[in-house]
């Protein structure tokens, strides 16, 4: 990597690509989600604090800092469910990851891409710990961007083979279906959420939609499901009927995040739940009976997005898959920054 101090690292849309494609997808997935899993096992050493959110009537703008003293990372994200409408995603993000010790941005990053890897990385690590043993069918309600991305993950981490797709809008479905293809997957299309779910160990939740939403209604979850809930993530904005959660051993990734976005701003402020790192270091207990309904209640927290750049900046040094962006400022003495200035003048009146 550079040694040249104005320049910092800068993977496109164009190199993310590249890179998840020479790595592999599925195993990008399975290296990332160790990135993870190694963030959630040092959990204490990271600055936390509940993502800075912008609202507005149709979405919502937000900003994820964390840091472990060495070094920080940041992502900005957006979720605007009716943005597909003209021809926009619904989450587009980019981040940073810098180094403590000088303040230097060390990379800047697309996070679109790599927030649809690393959010579908973490429900699959999260259901390594809580899905039933065994566990191979999988219903995905919401077949949109991260669709894909989910059924990809628990396929690498779990095993999981078959899908069972169900999207209000029937295409969707079909793309869903279209995309993974040849992936080793055996992919039902269901007529609805109800009929999506029979016989599904594992259920995805994961839809648009800026208001409560109930994806899933009670009688629609059995006994011992482990229910993937990814769409709501913000205030007022859930898939899942109150009762569903009342019932559910809730596992969450930071718990004054979640109680203000996730499922769990139905329930009251002290409603308990689990945090999933413990779990991971053997401080909790995941799934402790067949017949128990657990219930991971994403919203993607900061110290994801840091394991993933993390591993992508890992991963530039073997692929050179960036650009050079003269980012910084590096006038020849430090403190003569308006000389670095006069002399660009000069050189460009020359
Ligand atoms: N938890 C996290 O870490 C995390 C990370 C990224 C995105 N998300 C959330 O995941 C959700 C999906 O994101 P996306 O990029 O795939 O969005 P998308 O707009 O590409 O896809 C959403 C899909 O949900 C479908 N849908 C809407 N209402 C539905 C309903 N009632 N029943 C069935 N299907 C329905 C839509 O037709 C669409 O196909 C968003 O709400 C986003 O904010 C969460």
């Amino acid at each position: 990597m550079t040694e040249k101090l104005n320049v910092v690292p800068f993977v496109s849309v164009d190199h993310m690509m590249k890179l998840v494609l020479a790595v592999g997808v599925e195993r990008f997935l399975t290296e990332m989600s160790a990135y993870i899993e190694e963030d959630f096992l040092r959990w204490e050493q990271f600055d936390k604090t509940p993502r800075i959110a912008s609202h507005s009537h149709d979405g919502v703008i937000e900003l994820m800092p964390t840091s472990d003293g060495h070094l920080y990372g940041f992502k900005y994200v957006n979720g605007h469910p009716k943005n597909t409408r003209d021809g926009r995603q619904t989450v587009t993000a980019f981040g940073v990851l810098a180094d403590v010790g000088n303040g230097y941005p060390m990379l800047l990053t697309e996070m679109t891409i790599l927030t649809a890897l690393r959010t579908a990385a973490t429900s699959a690590v999260a259901a390594k710990y809580l899905a039933p043993k065994g566990a191979d069918t999988m219903a995905i309600i919401g077949n949109g961007a991260q669709s894909e991305f989910q059924a990809v993950a628990f396929k690498a981490l779990l095993g999981v083979n078959k899908l069972r797709l169900y999207d209000i809008d029937a295409s969707a479905s079909q793309k869903c279906k279209a995309n993974l293809a040849g992936m080793g997957f055996d992919i039902v299309i269901a007529d609805n959420a109800q009929d999506a779910v029979e016989g599904a160990q594992i259920i995805t939740t994961v839809t648009a939609d800026k208001q409560l939403a109930t994806i899933l209604t009670d009688n629609m979850v059995g006994t011992g499901v482990h229910i993937n809930a990814v769409g709501g993530d913000c205030p007022g904005k859930t898939e899942l009927h109150k009762d569903i959660l009342l019932r559910s051993d809730i596992f969450v990734e930071f718990p004054p995040q979640t109680r203000i976005e996730g499922e769990i701003q139905q329930l009251a402020a002290d409603h308990p739940v689990i945090e999933l790192w413990q779990v991971m270091a053997g401080k909790a207990q995941g799934r402790n009976s067949s017949a128990q309904v657990t219930l991971f209640d994403s919203v993607g927290f900061a110290i994801e997005d840091f394991s993933a750049l993390r591993y992508v900046r890992d991963k530039l040094i073997d692929t050179g898959l960036f650009e050079e962006l003269d980012l910084l400022a590096d006038p020849d003495e430090p403190r003569d920054l308006f000389g670095m200035l006069l002399r660009a003048a000069k050189a460009s009146a020359v």
